[in-house]
């Protein structure tokens, strides 16, 4: 039944968040995603023979955010709560160290996924229950936006019916209780690289992920323009014998993203998933290229196609801080770059560039 009564953010509210969301996606500029579960960074530290301390989660941070001209292809971070009030060796938040570089952080909201009752063996992300108060402590705290994950996936009947439904109720209750006290909401619908399907099974399979989406966005008065969103890019699962071009990988992510999205949403910021740290790169370099009319900035939000090569290259020994914080400034500047559709395929090598960062039930 067509609504009789809605309404939208107030005029003030929709300026200060169509501002942030067109600022994080402002051109050749992205998001460096560092949003890690204290068990998920817990995995990398162990393969660098590190214990899982506040301190050294501390440390590993601090190296990111303390890398000289991070801001000049990086707009935002993404940042997972113990980080917030984190500081500096020298004492300095690391919410006023992000603020003095003019970059916006914001703030995992989702708490994991649990099983989805009866399903088919698929999963439901937790959080909401406290959601308005969480969002109303970060917004204070200085976050601008947030982020929540719920990922999908693919499977001979899975995607479910339910599962997509869930995803996209879930997705719109939290983007709309972001904006309700002052934060834009990125919007993660992620359909996994797990599986042995082939590119044009996940093409179908995104494609009916984003239309369910945006329609309960719509259902819930997002207001769209004060929004991101952060989807996977359609590629072949990673057992599939298939193997596809980045130019055909791009064309069909951006087929999707047309068939989907409406132009009032401003920018979408893939995630890497799996991917490769070139591969990342060169996927979205030729997304850029497609010859298809996009009204959307198509940039990065990349979690290990950031980091893969900052983690080899630091090894937890401050001697390496240097050479792992210029790691990260050479992906930054590749994905910056790709963001315009200007980045020459190899230009960039790093410690890790060409390694595969997929394992099955990646734990974030
Ligand atoms: P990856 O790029 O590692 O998939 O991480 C993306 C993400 O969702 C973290 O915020």
């Amino acid at each position: 039944m067509s609504p009789t009564y809605f309404s939208y953010p107030d005029p003030t509210a929709q300026a200060e968040l169509k501002a942030t969301a067109e600022a994080i996606v402002a051109p050749g500029k992205g998001i460096l995603a560092v949003d890690e579960t204290n068990e998920g960074i817990g995995n990398l530290l162990a393969k660098i023979g590190l214990e899982n301390t506040v301190n050294n989660r501390r440390r590993y941070r601090q190296l990111l955010f303390t890398t000289e001209t991070l801001n000049e292809h990086i707009s935002a971070v993404i940042l997972f709560d113990e980080t917030v009030h984190q500081k500096t060796d020298n004492g300095t938040p690391f919410m006023e160290l992000l603020k003095q570089k003019n970059i916006i952080p914001g703030i995992k909201l989702d708490k994991d996924v649990v099983p989805l009752f009866l399903s088919l063996d698929e999963v439901t992300t937790q959080g909401l229950d406290d959601l308005g108060k969480r969002c109303a402590e970060y917004k204070k705290l200085g976050c601008r936006f947030a982020k929540w994950r719920c990922p999908l996936k693919i499977g001979t009947h899975t995607p479910s019916v339910q599962a997509l439904n869930d995803m996209a109720q879930v997705l719109a209750r939290y983007a709309a209780l972001c904006q309700s006290e002052g934060l834009v909401p990125i919007v993660e619908p992620d359909v996994l690289l797990d599986g042995d399907h082939d590119i044009v099974r996940a093409q179908k399979v995104t494609e009916g992920a984003l239309a369910t989406l945006y329609k309960a966005l719509n259902d819930h008065h997002v207001y769209l323009e004060g929004t991101l969103l952060k989807p996977n890019m359609v590629t072949p699962g990673q057992g599939s014998l298939q193997k596809n071009s980045p130019q055909e990988i791009a064309l069909a992510t951006v087929t999707v993203l047309r068939r989907t999205v409406p132009p009032a949403m401003p920018g979408v910021a893939f995630l890497s998933g799996g991917l490769s740290e070139e591969q990342a790169t060169v996927y979205l370099n030729a997304i850029n290229q497609v010859q298809l009319y996009a009204p959307w900035r198509l940039t990065f939000s990349y979690g290990r196609a950031l980091q893969a090569s900052v983690w080899t290259t630091w090894a937890g020994k401050e001697e390496n801080v240097k050479k792992a914080q210029s790691e990260l400034l050479k992906r930054t500047k590749a994905n910056g770059l790709a963001s315009l559709g200007k980045y020459e395929d190899g230009s960039v090598s790093t410690a890790a560039g060409k390694k595969s960062n997929y394992n099955a039930n990646h734990k974030y």
